[in-house]
């Protein structure tokens, strides 16, 4: 029977078991304490691989402060994510992370909760706002790229995180680049800097400090867009007024806080994820100039100085590309749930309370679902050969099930809008030999900034 933790609430909603309650698990502590979290931020692949081969695909381990069970491979994958049985609850999976800064938003709901406020939110991704928002982004790209063309070497990662830190104050809240968008960004830069914060009380001169005082800013700013666009009578175009008038089936409206919660939570779920895959796509791309070409052709052959919405699905070099880089590092290598009742993965019983974490990242190396899988290759997603489809959850970076992202189609929106702009003005390359170092968690991105050259077309 998992120890009940006292403080339910402040733990997700769900008990938390204890380490003896996993003591049948294979796994072991390791000696000095933090060092399997050291070992594990500095290479969670390898650890994790490492872990497979001592132990299986069931083990317990250690890691900031937790102990969780690692379930690894597809099968994993899909019994947590389908989650046919409401086994595991996302709310406190997520809550050691998320709950402080982004309380409440749909990762942070469960089960019926979670599927009243999902089916709500749809309305903001309908084909129709869609549209909006790609033409808006269209926009924010092109200015952007016009500042880039001037720097001909510069370090990629900052540059794509500020082009979509601006499309997020443009397409999420209607706010044009300026002096208050600047503010947002700052503030939600903080917001996220403190969701992985080590020390997690809000200590004065700290991150979550920093992070709590931007959560308050901005609710407050939430607050008083909510009143604007809601008096201002028609929906605007952007994704904040979507939410302010989304209706469920019963024609109930989201309350005020609820849209703060959410639309709160949308800006960190968007913003480093595509971020971070973004460089990934464009190392790769710049490192194999054949597919730079490849994707060059495809858009000159679509043609237009902006990606339309009806040309989204002609992008299909463009999409082969990017699920490779998705492939190879995942924005969200983890995903972790609490279990609330106890269940048996691989004739192992795995007790309530547990803290599980599933691994989209371990799966896309596995050599058993793909060819050579450290090589790049796009082509593995071409219809004749679908490695994806060895497995329903071979390939897995928007995770499965229920909690599945909800931003899929936005994001493949985002990447090729940028990547149909900037491969007609520019050629990018690395220098020769150079290989980027990643910081793989929380969310991948290159240790020097990935330093690029951009040659004018
Ligand atoms: C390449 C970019 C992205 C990746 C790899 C990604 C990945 C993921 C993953 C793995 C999950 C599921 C986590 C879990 O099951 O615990 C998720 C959930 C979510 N994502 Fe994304 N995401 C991306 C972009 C976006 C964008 C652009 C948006 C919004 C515009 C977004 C909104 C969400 C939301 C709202 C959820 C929670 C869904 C729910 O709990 O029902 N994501 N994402």
């Amino acid at each position: 029977m998992a120890v009940i933790d006292q403080e339910l609430e402040s733990n997700g909603g769900y008990p938390r078991a204890g380490s003896e309650d996993l003591a049948h698990l294979p796994g072991n502590p390791p000696k000095i304490p933090l060092l399997g979290t050291i070992r594990f931020i500095k290479d969670p692949l390898g650890t994790t691989m490492k872990a497979h081969a001592d132990y299986g695909n069931v083990y317990k381990s250690k890691t900031f402060m937790q102990w969780s069970v690692s379930m690894l491979g597809p099968d994993a994958l899909e019994m947590v994510l389908m989650d046919r049985e409401k086994n595991f609850s996302s709310r406190a999976g997520w809550h050691h992370m998320l709950s402080r800064l982004f309380s409440d938003g749909l990762m942070l709901r469960d089960f019926d909760d979670h599927r009243a406020h999902r089916k709500v939110m749809q309305v903001a991704f309908k084909p129709g706002p869609m549209k909006d928002y790609l033409l808006r982004m269209n926009g924010g790209i092109e200015q952007r790229l016009d500042a880039w063309g001037k720097t001909p070497e510069f370090k990629f990662y900052p540059q794509i995180k500020q082009l979509t830190l601006d499309m997020g104050a443009s397409v999420f809240l209607g706010i044009d680049a300026g002096p208050e968008a600047q503010k947002i960004n700052q503030a939600f830069v903080d917001e996220v800097a403190a969701s992985i914060a080590v020390i997690r009380k809000p200590v004065r001169g700290f991150a979550m400090h920093r992070g709590v005082e931007a959560r308050k800013f901005l609710n407050g700013l939430f607050a008083d867009l909510i009143v604007e666009r809601r008096a201002a009578g028609e929906q605007g175009e952007d994704m904040f007024s979507q939410l302010c008038y989304a209706e469920s089936d019963e024609g109930q409206m989201l309350t005020d806080q609820e849209i703060i919660d959410h639309m709160n939570f949308l800006l960190m779920a968007a913003h480093d994820t595509t971020t971070s895959s973004l460089t990934t796509m464009m190392w790769a791309l710049a490192a194999h100039p054949e597919w730079q070409e490849r994707l060059r052709k495809e858009i000159t052959e679509i043609g237009g100085a902006h990606l339309s919405y009806e040309d989204i699905a002609k992008m299909e070099n463009a999409e082969r590309v990017f699920k490779e880089a998705l492939r190879m590092i995942p924005p969200v290598p983890f995903i972790p749930r609490r279990v609330v009742r106890d269940f048996e993965f691989e004739g192992k019983v795995i007790p309530a309370g547990s803290n599980v974490s599933v691994s989209p990242g371990y799966v896309h190396m596995m050599p058993e679902l793909w060819t050579d899988p450290a090589k790049f290759d796009p082509d593995r997603f071409s219809p004749n050969r679908a490695e994806d489809r060895n497995h329903k959850f071979a390939w897995a970076p928007f995770g499965g099930g229920a909690h599945k992202c909800l931003g899929i189609h936005f994001a493949y929106m985002q990447v090729k809008a940028f990547a149909f702009q900037f491969l007609q003005r520019f050629r990018i390359s690395l220098e020769p030999g150079y290989e980027p170092q990643w910081a793989r968690i929380p969310i991948p991105k290159p240790l020097d900034g990935l330093p690029v050259k951009i040659e004018k077309l």
